[in-house]
């Protein structure tokens, strides 16, 4: 596997309409759950979160609805406490990002280690949140002594690993990824260890090996660019439909969802419907939209579109149980690593402000609380929400500046630090001389030169007490790559620093 297999496929459209018990039974346990929830929801409300719109959360719409909303978290996530009050406020399912895979669980033959997953386990636990397990077998992050196995011992070694796992786990997840990546983009099974040893038959065999471990979890199969009809998403149906009809245990598919900016499949939610035809059920399981940066208004708009689409796409095919983000915000992706010159990929910014895809979740959620509909950040201008008021004198600016030999991005963080809320906003600084600004996001720069306003959009025009928001520009210099000296907010001095 490579970086690029990640993306969006397009196809032709199948409709097989559906209509699946799970999205009720969910309900239900939501009515036991009402008086948490609302309480929950007042708790909410007081931390305030600086993850959104006052009052909502993507978790509380979502089981509102009937579902989860997720995300991944790894270990060292647990010790960022600005990431943490994100995620513990917003999502309600944990996939651990890395701390479950084979690499990790059993590093040599017959040896554990569950510490990193268990500190996973134990936040979501405290958190009330559920965990998706990922994952039992994969040919990725597999240690060497497996695929240096002879042939004749893989089968024993993975039925040992998957039930001491899932026996660690018993009762602690709601679900596992059993067998994650089986496909080839041409639909063919992935030629891995695994295949090697038993053919395709070690599908069925490590989805039987699970449910004796782990009778309660439901047992997914994970893969990516299966989300819209086409060669691979026909071989993971043809697969399904044959264990279902083996009577194997298979609870439901999983589709990544790794998407471009732009490219989310219009057969996404026929193709979730026709797997729901089968039985089982289907999540969005990884879902980020990358963007070729830097991003622009107009991109993070496109992202707020794409988000709305998935979201809506699950919330109309009734066996469609949850939709999970691979990662918090953009500092936590793991795009930027894998994709050259990608990346703002998730709902957050790097400093967990939400972006126009926030708001575009909590209103396709239903929410109502959003400070703009994603139509309205769609078309992001340069107007402030109402009239700039507030901030005298009350502002401090953080300003990140990386520089190269002829450009530079600058990254200006904006905290709120007096005791009224501003409502729209002005940021006004001088460039130094020979910048010039060509990109901005989160913001609108004018002019792009000399002393310039950066100027709120619709969607982070309202900063309460103690609120940031962060915006950036990339720009061209011709030798001095010097941060602004003084900002003003709204005409009044900030403190920088
Ligand atoms: O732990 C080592 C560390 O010791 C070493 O210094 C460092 C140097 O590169 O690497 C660290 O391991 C990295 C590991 O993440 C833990 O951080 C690996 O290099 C890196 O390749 C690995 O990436 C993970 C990737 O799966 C591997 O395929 C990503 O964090 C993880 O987010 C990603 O998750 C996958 C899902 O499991 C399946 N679907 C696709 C998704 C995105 O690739």
């Amino acid at each position: 596997m490579t970086a690029h297999d990640y993306g969006a496929n397009r196809s032709s459209v199948r409709v097989s309409p559906a209509q699946h018990p799970a999205r009720t039974l969910v309900r239900r346990g939501l009515l036991v759950a009402a008086a948490t929830v609302a309480a929950g929801a007042l708790l909410l409300t007081a931390l305030g979160t600086q993850a959104g719109a006052a009052g909502t959360s993507l978790k509380t719409l979502a089981e509102a609805k009937g579902v989860y909303f997720g995300t991944a978290l790894t270990q060292s996530n647990l010790s960022n406490s600005t990431l943490t009050a994100v995620a513990s406020s917003q999502f309600d399912m944990v996939t651990p990002g890395n701390e479950m895979k084979w690499d990790t669980t059993e590093p040599s033959n017959g040896t554990y280690n569950f510490a990193p997953g268990d500190a996973i386990v134990s936040y979501a636990q405290a958190n009330g949140m559920r965990v998706r397990g990922h994952n039992l077998v994969w040919h990725s992050q597999l240690p060497s002594w497996v695929s240096s196995l002879p042939t004749a011992q893989v089968q024993a070694a993975m039925e040992s690993h998957i039930t001491t796992e899932a026996t660690h786990y018993k009762g602690k997840v709601y679900s596992w990824d059993v067998v994650n990546e089986p496909f080839n983009d041409d639909g063919t099974l992935r030629q891995d260890a695994f295949y090697a040893a038993m053919g395709s038959g070690y599908i069925a065999d490590a989805l039987r090996t699970a449910h004796v471990a782990d009778p309660n979890a439901k047992l997914y199969l994970n893969d990516y660019n299966i989300e819209g009809e086409n060669a691979k998403s026909d071989a993971m149906y043809s697969l399904v439909a044959s264990l279902r009809s083996q009577g194997v245990p298979i609870d439901g598919v999983g589709l990544e969802s790794h998407f471009i900016l732009g490219q989310v499949p219009s057969t996404m939610k026929a193709n979730m419907q026709r797997f729901t035809a089968l039985g089982v059920n289907v999540a969005v399981t990884e879902l980020d939209d990358r963007i070729l940066l830097p991003a622009t208004a107009a991109n993070l708009a496109q992202q707020a579109t794409d988000y709305a689409t998935v979201i809506n796409d699950c919330l109309g095919v009734s066996g469609c149980v949850g939709v999970s983000q691979w990662g918090v915000g953009d500092a936590d992706s793991w795009i930027p690593g894998f994709f050259s010159g990608y990346g703002a990929a998730t709902m957050y910014d790097s400093n967990y402000q939400p972006k126009p895809a926030y708001n575009a979740a909590v209103t396709a959620l239903g929410g109502a609380g959003s400070t703009s509909s994603p139509s309205a950040s769609a078309s992001a201008s340069a107007s402030p929400t109402s009239s700039p008021t507030g901030a005298a004198g009350s502002c401090r600016v953080a300003d990140v500046v990386n520089a190269w030999n002829t450009g530079l991005t600058e990254n200006i963080t904006i905290t709120n630090t007096g005791t009224s809320t501003v409502n729209g906003w002005s940021l006004g600084f001088t460039l130094a001389s020979g910048q010039t600004v060509t990109s901005a996001w989160n913001t609108t720069i004018s002019p792009s030169t000399g002393t310039v306003k950066a100027t709120s959009l619709s969607y982070n025009g309202t900063l309460a007490p103690g609120a940031a928001t962060t915006i950036g520009f990339q720009a061209t210099h011709a030798g001095n790559t010097a941060a602004p000296a003084s900002f003003t907010l709204n005409g009044s001095a900030c403190s920088v620093g």
